[in-house]
């Protein structure tokens, strides 16, 4: 096992109703003011957003709103948050939501506290160095962004979609409860699937270190998240099933499972990012796509963690059985295995490549994933 550092400041509040304690979590660290920001309406529909404005009045919490927030969320729309916070003393920012409002959350905290354009932390022009607070109360599991200091935007006008991290937007507190995200669609459920094995196995198979702690917690992960995805597409309404699942996405990217190890990237996420910025694909149905290509392309690079995994998961002496069987239970929850299910053409691969290589070149990876490299995995798919 290689040194490390292990540092993760988020509170989570786990279970039943804690969604009505969130105006007290936000008093509890002293903030008055507040910019609540959600997407496109799920948290109306369900009544949620009926019970975050009680909790705030209740605990003297006042509010902006910042509204709309698109899956595959968008620089503009972070624009306009930040500009409404500059304007309103805002001093802390609540996502209500799944990943892409609480990153659009985090992107705007970390915006606000800085006088230039907050693009530049994202093509690593500037540092972070200081950021609002950032509360959340989650409704979709899959991204483990409640419990991380990640945050992945789009860039409208320059169709990339990039990431910045820092630990200063781990958000404060995070309030998870199962319970609301019993109306997360069936689709949507299958994509979070993918999001959280891939968050797992992509450090998993590409580390050059593996400790057998690590790549159990993987491996418990991944089988977790199967056996329970395969529960809520009957009964979606299955809290312990829900619970469950939300506990392991957020184990799948919260520093825990790659603590100790060397070495690992994120390739599947580098290129599916592409299929999000020029195609606007939800992000677990970019990686389904991806994944069994990729896997395909990289197995012997790692023969040794391939076969493990077929073992472990699949129970099979044979890596390109398991690589078979990782696919097809992709597309027997719903999610999409080539790029034609995602209605992207061969005479897109060109343009997804050089996206996905620039990419590359910002995570440290272009070596290894030249163009030409990229093109030959999307080939597969
Ligand atoms: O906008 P609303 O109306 O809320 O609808 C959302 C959205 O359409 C809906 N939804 C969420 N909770 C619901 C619900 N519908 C009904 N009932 C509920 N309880 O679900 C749709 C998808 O939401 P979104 O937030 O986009 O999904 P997800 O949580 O998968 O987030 C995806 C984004 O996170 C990024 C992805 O790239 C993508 O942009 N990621 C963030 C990471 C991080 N911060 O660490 C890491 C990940 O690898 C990922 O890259
Ligand atoms: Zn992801």
């Amino acid at each position: 096992m290689n040194n490390f550092t292990y540092y993760n400041p988020t509170k989570i509040e786990f279970g039943k109703e804690k969604e009505n304690k969130i105006g007290e979590y936000i008093k509890q660290s002293g903030i008055k003011k507040i910019l609540l920001v959600y997407g496109a309406g799920s948290i109306k529909r369900t009544g949620l957003y009926k019970k975050i404005i009680i909790s705030l009045e209740k605990n003297d919490i006042e509010f902006e709103e910042l509204s709309g927030v698109v899956s595959n969320p968008l620089l503009s729309k972070v624009n306009e948050g930040i500009q409404l916070a500059k304007d309103n003393d805002i001093e802390a920012v609540l996502g209500v939501g799944g990943g892409s409002v609480v990153d659009s959350a985090k992107a705007i905290a970390v915006g606000s506290m800085y006088d230039g354009d907050v693009w530049d932390f994202f093509i690593n022009k500037a540092q972070i160095k200081e950021a609002l607070s950032v509360f959340t109360v989650m409704t979709l599991s899959a991204t483990a962004s409640e419990m991380n200091g990640n945050a992945v935007i789009i860039n409208d006008d320059t169709k990339q979609k990039y990431s910045i991290a820092s630990v200063l937007i781990n958000p404060k507190v995070s309030v998870i409860n199962p319970e609301l995200m019993a109306t997360v669609s069936k689709e949507y459920l299958a994509y979070s699937a993918v999001d959280v094995i891939s968050h797992c196995i992509e450090v998993y198979f590409t580390a050059s270190t593996h400790p057998h702690f690590n790549s159990r917690i993987v491996e418990s992960i991944v089988k977790t998240v199967m056996e329970t995805t395969e529960i809520l597409l009957e009964n979606p309404n299955d809290y312990d099933a829900r619970a469950e699942f939300a506990w392991a996405a957020i184990q799948g990217l919260n520093g825990l499972t790659p603590a100790g190890t060397e070495g690992g990237s994120f390739p599947n996420h580098m290129i599916e990012h592409s299929l999000s910025a020029l195609y606007n694909v939800a992000h677990g149905a970019g990686l389904s796509v991806v994944i069994p290509a990729w896997m395909k392309w990289y197995k012997e690079q790692n023969v040794a963690q391939f076969k493990r995994f077929a073992k472990e998961i699949f129970n099979s002496e044979d890596e390109n059985v398991a690589i078979e069987k990782l696919e097809q239970w992709f597309a027997k929850i719903g999610a999409p295995t080539t790029l034609k299910e995602v209605n992207i053409p061969r005479n897109g691969i060109e343009d997804l490549a050089i996206n996905a290589n620039e990419l590359a070149n910002v995570w440290g990876l272009g070596e290894l994933y030249s163009k030409e490299t990229i093109v030959k995995i999307l080939e597969k798919a």
